[in-house]
């Protein structure tokens, strides 16, 4: 019998609540030649869900029509065509009304493309923090043409214009009013801000003011975006990081924060397994905290020195095709995971599998 969360029913709740308008649109065609709604028939889905858990649905691609401009950087930025039309009409109210000068810096990308920016992350800032920021090549917003990440401009002392492009810096506290400016006009033109603060356990990122996706319609942009807090996952129902059973048990070790992150690196690393739908995630309790374990796990990473263990057990399934090594069509259950942290750090997954009890 599965053990299921108080969350898990609040979010079912929610969904039930939220099933209602999925986007009567307002019958105004002047306004929405304003904020760049979609009057035609779509030929793609506006909607469509992508994220750890939800691949981009086969045949997406081509359907797809895009427009390619150059940023004031320089690159080549490929966008899905009525996207980039709401997008320039959003820039241009910032420009106008807020003189707040916006660029895009990513919008489309492919698969190798996405593995390029992985494997940058990886490499700059470390797994644990490429598993909350990138997502994995295949299950990445950005294949739609749909996810556009945001950079802007501001003036220097001597009149000339600044590119603020890294994350870091887009990051700073300086800038807080900049992004609450941006994110005030998403709705109108037909766009959402996707990875929000605090959602991380939902959406399974951290959070992201440059990530706007546009949703097709002002009117479905205006629905998530007015009720504070909304993921995407949340209003379309899907499958999403936080729809599985999750049972943190008791620890005398442990507080629920800690826990939540561990089973929270587990799921990320989890998004990687191809083919495969997560089903449950435990904590194995304190009895496997011992220091032996400890030992054992700071051989297995040569030159780690965690000083903390944790074991999960997850129960996932196969699907018929694309499973890897795994067997398709079967149910894995127990499958044991093992995480470790050093003073200070975070959780790492350090090992997986049904090996070492
Ligand atoms: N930064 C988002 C999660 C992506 O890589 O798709
Ligand atoms: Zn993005």
């Amino acid at each position: 019998m599965k053990k299921i969360l108080g969350f898990a029913l609040i979010l079912c709740l929610c969904l039930g609540m939220l099933a209602c308008g999925k986007g009567e649109r307002a019958d105004d065609a002047e306004n929405k030649e304003e904020t760049g709604e979609i009057s035609e028939e779509s030929k793609i889905d506006y909607l469509v869900l992508v994220n750890k858990l939800n691949p981009l649905p086969d045949g997406f691609e081509e359907a797809l029509e895009t427009v390619t401009i150059t940023n004031s950087v320089g690159d080549e930025v490929e966008v899905e065509k009525k996207a980039y039309e709401a997008y320039e009409k959003l820039k241009n109210d910032l420009e106008v009304n807020e003189g707040i000068y916006t660029e895009l810096d990513s919008a489309r990308r492919s698969v190798a493309e996405q593995q390029r920016i992985m494997d940058e992350f990886t490499t700059k800032y470390g797994a644990d923090y490429a598993a909350k920021t990138v997502a994995q090549p295949g299950y990445s917003e950005h294949h739609t043409g749909l996810a556009l990440d945001l950079y802007f401009k501001v003036k220097a002392d001597d009149g000339s214009f600044i590119d603020v492009y890294e994350n870091e810096d887009m990051e700073k506290d300086e800038y807080l009013s900049i992004w609450s400016k941006i994110h005030e006009k998403l709705a109108t033109y037909g766009f959402i801000l996707r990875y929000l603060e605090g959602k991380e356990h939902i959406t399974g990122y951290r959070y992201e003011p440059w990530h706007i996706r546009y949703v097709g319609s002002s009117d479905i942009a205006g629905e998530i975006m007015s009720r504070p807090g909304l993921t995407f996952e949340e209003y379309t129902g899907g499958r999403q990081m936080a729809d599985v059973t999750i049972n943190l048990g008791t620890s005398a070790l442990y507080s629920r924060e800690e826990l939540t992150d561990a089973m929270l690196a587990i799921k990320c690393k989890f998004a990687a397994f191809p083919g495969c739908e997560l089903l449950s995630i435990d904590y194995a309790g304190d009895e496997a905290v011992t220091d032996e374990n400890l030992e054992w796990l700071n051989t297995v990473s040569q030159g780690a020195s965690y000083t903390k263990i944790a074991k999960f057990t997850m129960d996932f399934r196969t699907e018929s095709e694309n499973t890897g090594t795994l067997n398709p069509d079967s149910e894995y259950n127990d499958y044991g995971w093992w995480l470790a942290k050093e003073d200070g750090g975070d959780w790492e997954v350090v090992t997986f599998g049904y090996g070492h009890q």
